[in-house]
């Protein structure tokens, strides 16, 4: 197994990665392919594996109002048939060695019982704009004491919910 930078040629293999992973969703994929295509500075890696991309991670830019104050780890798949064979520690630890993310601030929207094995700690500033009460926020590095709502990128807003029906619907006579 071999861990690189994502190329253009890498990119739609990260896609394919990303909809096999998160099945039923459009989400995560969707997100990447944006960010990508809106040229958002980005710290990413792949996983290859006989000739195939079995494994992701990303890194993207964090927000306190307009300044940059750290990064967001999202999103990370490893491939359901590469799950829980130590693929995911292993490309998440190589990216933390990287000059790039070795010294910065990192958050990330997860698992605790996880994340905690590679140094993150239950975050309770900045706030997540996506969860409730921080329960699945972590961070590392990250010394902030004001309370503001963390930034990501603009991509990451999930999808507006349908609007409800407004008013009552007329019965078919
Ligand atoms: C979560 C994920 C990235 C972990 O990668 P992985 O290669 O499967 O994990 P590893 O093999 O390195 O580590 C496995 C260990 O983590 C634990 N683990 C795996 N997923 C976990 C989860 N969601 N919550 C808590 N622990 C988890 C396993 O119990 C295992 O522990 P063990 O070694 O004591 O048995 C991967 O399973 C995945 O892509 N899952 C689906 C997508 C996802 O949830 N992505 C993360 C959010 S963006």
């Amino acid at each position: 197994m071999k861990i690189q930078t994502v190329t253009l040629e890498t990119r739609p293999k990260v896609y394919a990665l990303l909809h096999r992973t998160f099945p039923g969703s459009d989400y995560e994929a969707g997100l990447v392919e944006k960010l990508h295509g809106n040229g958002r500075a980005l710290h990413e890696w792949v996983c290859i594996h006989t000739n195939k991309v079995i494994a992701y991670i990303a890194f993207s830019n964090a927000y306190h109002g307009n300044e940059v104050c750290g990064l967001h780890l999202a999103p990370m798949a490893v491939a359901p048939d590469f799950q829980r064979q130590g693929v995911g520690s292993e490309l998440l630890r190589f990216a933390l060695r990287q000059e790039a993310i070795k010294n910065q601030p990192l958050f990330v929207l997860g698992e605790p019982g996880y994340y905690s094995r590679f140094g993150f700690e239950p975050c309770s500033m900045p706030l997540c704009p996506f969860d409730t009460d921080n329960a699945h926020f972590l961070g590392m590095r990250n010394s902030s004491t004001d309370s503001f709502v963390v930034g990501y990128e603009p991509e990451f807003k999930p999808p507006a919910t349908p609007p409800r029906p407004q008013g009552k619907k007329r019965r078919a006579r």
